[in-house]
């Protein structure tokens, strides 16, 4: 039996799709009111095909509880972030976590982190922790995951994983169990480089889109269109720039590469720079709109509205959001943000001057910052009824009154 401890955007799908594929599992979080939504037969947010795989898991017997559980495997999947002044990890989740588990773990368990974390950090967090609890006859694992909110069900099936362990025979246990649902190659090595790997990927992924972006500011300066010339830089069959945008959000791109600089600062210099580049984008974007509102002549910011508070198009995470970030800026700057936001994906509030409706949300606007490119708007600039759009995505196409980065 399984029990996967934390049952959010990670846990609950990887849960799920283990019981789906017949491994008996219970799901569990210390969030009463999340377990007693899923126990209510709903689930607590909204992703592609995740009903359709929570009724199949249901009905292979999925189990959600408060309770930790005597079982064989335990996958923990609580969140990792890191402390915004020291840029470390902050393990606090994971050691929580894996305490509970210790206490009531059977001997002979398996201790699987899937939480993304900075390398060493099992080794000087989670290990300690046997030694304390007298629990060596527990064996440590780290499987994390590479998912991406939008394709988690599809990515679940079908991404490539790694699995680190001190045994190899523990890896091979965990890679099998794993390979219950993933169709991808599971790669077996140790704790630490499984750790790294994990980091590395969100990290090159950090530094691709700064690079983008810094291709957008400098295009925007010497006159160039950065969209047409990454197309054409990507032809070449060793170049793969990924696009610019406004910022950067969601839990791991802007979040795990500070683990590397908080770690090494010394040595990750160019991590660092990338990631202050993603952050400045959403100030850049706001300057942008600005400069946008001076040669329309519009001079009163209640004119302006931004479409879009998630991170990513057709999600509903606003977790480090450009929007969220670019709304703190202008707090920040000007002591207040009187700007319209509307998000389809949204129904809760989560900013002041939040519209649930796009006739609201238009009502008495002249320029629109399309921050998110959901599918209802992607390529349909009528959606916005002739208003001017700030379009940092490039998802709106070309036009007289559209403004990319
Ligand atoms: N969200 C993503 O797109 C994504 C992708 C890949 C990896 N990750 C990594 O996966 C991990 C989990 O992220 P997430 O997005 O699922 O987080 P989340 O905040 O959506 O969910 C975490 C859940 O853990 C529960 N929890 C926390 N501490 C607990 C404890 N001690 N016992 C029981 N439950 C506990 C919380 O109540 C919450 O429901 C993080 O390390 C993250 O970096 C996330």
């Amino acid at each position: 039996m399984v029990n996967v401890i934390g049952l959010g955007y990670i846990g609950l799908p990887t849960a799920l799709m283990m019981a789906a594929h017949g491994v008996e599992v219970v799901g569990t979080d210390y969030d009463e009111g999340l377990v007693a939504t899923l126990n209510a037969g709903r689930t607590t947010f909204k992703e592609d095909g995740l009903d359709d795989l929570f009724a199949e898991a249901v009905t292979k017997g999925v189990r959600f509880t408060t309770e930790y559980q005597k079982c064989d495997t335990y996958i923990v999947s609580v969140p990792t972030p890191y402390d915004k002044v020291s840029k470390k990890i902050d393990p606090a989740f994971v050691v929580s976590a894996c305490r509970s588990v210790l206490d009531v773990a059977p001997v002979g368990a398996v201790l699987v982190i899937e939480s993304t974390v900075s390398p060493n950090t099992v080794d000087r967090f989670v290990r300690p922790l046997l030694d304390e609890t007298g629990r060596q006859d527990v064996s440590l694992a780290h499987a994390p995951e590479r998912i991406i909110p939008g394709n988690m069900v599809f990515e679940l099936l079908h991404n490539n994983r790694t699995v680190g362990a001190d045994d190899p025979a523990i890896g091979k246990r965990v890679a099998e169990l794993y390979s219950s649902f993933c169709q991808g190659e599971v790669s077996v090595t140790d704790i630490r480089t499984a750790e790294m790997t994990k980091v590395v990927e969100n990290t090159f992924r950090a530094v691709n889109i700064a690079f983008s972006n810094e291709l957008a500011r400098i295009c925007r300066v010497g006159g160039m269109d950065v969209a047409e010339v990454v197309r054409i830089a990507n032809k070449h069959p060793r170049v793969n720039i990924l696009q610019p945008g406004p910022g950067v959000g969601g839990h791991c791109i802007p979040v795990d590469p500070w683990f590397l600089v908080g770690d090494f600062p010394e040595t990750a210099r160019l991590t660092r720079m990338a990631l202050e580049t993603n952050a400045s984008m959403p100030e850049y974007v706001l300057r942008r709109a600005f400069d946008v509102m001076q040669e329309k002549g519009i001079e009163d910011v209640s004119h302006v509205g931004v479409y879009g508070l998630t991170y990513k198009e057709d999600v509903d995470d606003v977790r480090e959001s450009p929007t969220l970030q670019m709304l703190e800026s202008m707090e920040r700057h000007l002591c207040g943000s009187p700007l319209r936001v509307y998000d389809p994906w949204i129904e809760r509030d989560v900013v002041p001057n939040q519209v649930h409706s796009m006739e609201d949300f238009l009502d008495g606007l002249d320029i629109v910052i399309v921050m998110v490119g959901h599918s209802e708007v992607r390529g349909r600039p009528e959606a916005f009824h002739g208003r001017v759009l700030v379009d940092p995505r490039d998802v709106m196409g070309d036009g007289e009154n559209v403004y990319k980065l």
